[in-house]
């Protein structure tokens, strides 16, 4: 019998929003499975202080403070971490944001703002490491961190919910082109976790009691079963997945 064991040993592993909830306990559970993690981030304090954790449990993380929508910026980025770590063998494009607005409100400055975090800057990271895998001879991972947002639509959430759509075509589309080069690209659609993200959104009591209503599992997805499932997504477990949605969301796209 096959005995499987998910090891991620001496990947390189990139993560984008690692300051974050999500990329934050994605990172963790990565550096626990043995890869070499590299951390970015808008907030240096906190990747700091990850990164430090991290080291302290032998973990052998990086991290650079970076704007990630900045124009020329994954490029550099890919080529600082290639230089620093030898190699990328897989992405978690986890930074993302969310400006909940009623559509009659939405300003263009959030529109293009949410858009370019969400969409643009996670397609010009996903360009950046596909050329470097692509130019080692293939083979990588990239898992997009999308949404349940991406398939169902929730209020006050014109923009959100259209940059997850389309990072979710984004992926398939990528999946579909790098194939050849054996690069996976994978998206995890979550419903509501309870990380810094939503802590505000959940301020308000009518939603907390609209988003549980509307799990049939009954409560939120935690960060670390979010983290399990990116890294099935990182591991050897998951060789023949690509351009798939993974949602992690207790059930509610399924209604
Ligand atoms: N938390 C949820 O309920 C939930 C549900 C579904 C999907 N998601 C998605 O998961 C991802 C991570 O969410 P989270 O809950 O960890 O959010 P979070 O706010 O805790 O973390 C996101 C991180 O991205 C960083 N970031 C934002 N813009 C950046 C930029 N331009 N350059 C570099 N870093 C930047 C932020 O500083 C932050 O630390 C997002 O894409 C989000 O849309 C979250």
């Amino acid at each position: 019998m096959k005995r499987f064991e998910i090891s991620l040993k001496d990947k390189v592993a990139l993560v984008t929003g690692a300051a974050g909830g999500l990329g934050g306990a994605i990172a963790w559970a990565f550096g626990a499975a043995g890869a070499r993690v590299f951390l970015i981030d808008l907030l240096e304090d906190k990747l700091k202080e990850i990164s430090q954790a991290m080291r302290a449990e032998g973990i052998d993380a990086g991290y650079q403070a970076l704007d990630i929508n900045v124009s020329g910026a994954p490029q550099t980025l890919v080529d600082d971490v290639v230089r620093e770590m030898g190699r990328i063998d897989i992405v978690v494009n986890s930074a993302g944001i969310n400006r909940p607005q009623k559509s009659e409100e939405v300003t263009e400055k959030n529109w293009d703002d949410v858009m370019n975090i969400n969409l643009r800057a996670m397609f010009f990271v996903s360009q950046a490491a596909g050329r470097h895998m692509i130019a080692r001879g293939g083979g990588g991972k990239i898992i997009n961190l999308s949404s349940q947002a991406g398939t169902v639509a929730l209020p006050l959430r014109a923009a959100y919910c259209s940059s997850k759509g389309a990072v979710n075509q984004m992926t398939r589309t990528l999946a579909l082109e790098w194939a050849k080069y054996r690069i996976l690209v994978n998206a995890i659609a979550p419903t509501f976790v309870e990380t810094p993200f939503t802590a505000q959104m959940f301020q308000d009591e009518d939603f907390k009691k609209y988003v549980l209503a509307s799990i049939p599992l009954g409560r939120m997805v935690t960060t670390e079963e979010i983290a399990d499932a990116a890294i099935f997504l990182a591991s050897d477990l998951s060789n023949m997945i690509t351009g798939h949605i993974l949602a992690v969301d207790g059930g509610w796209t399924i209604q």
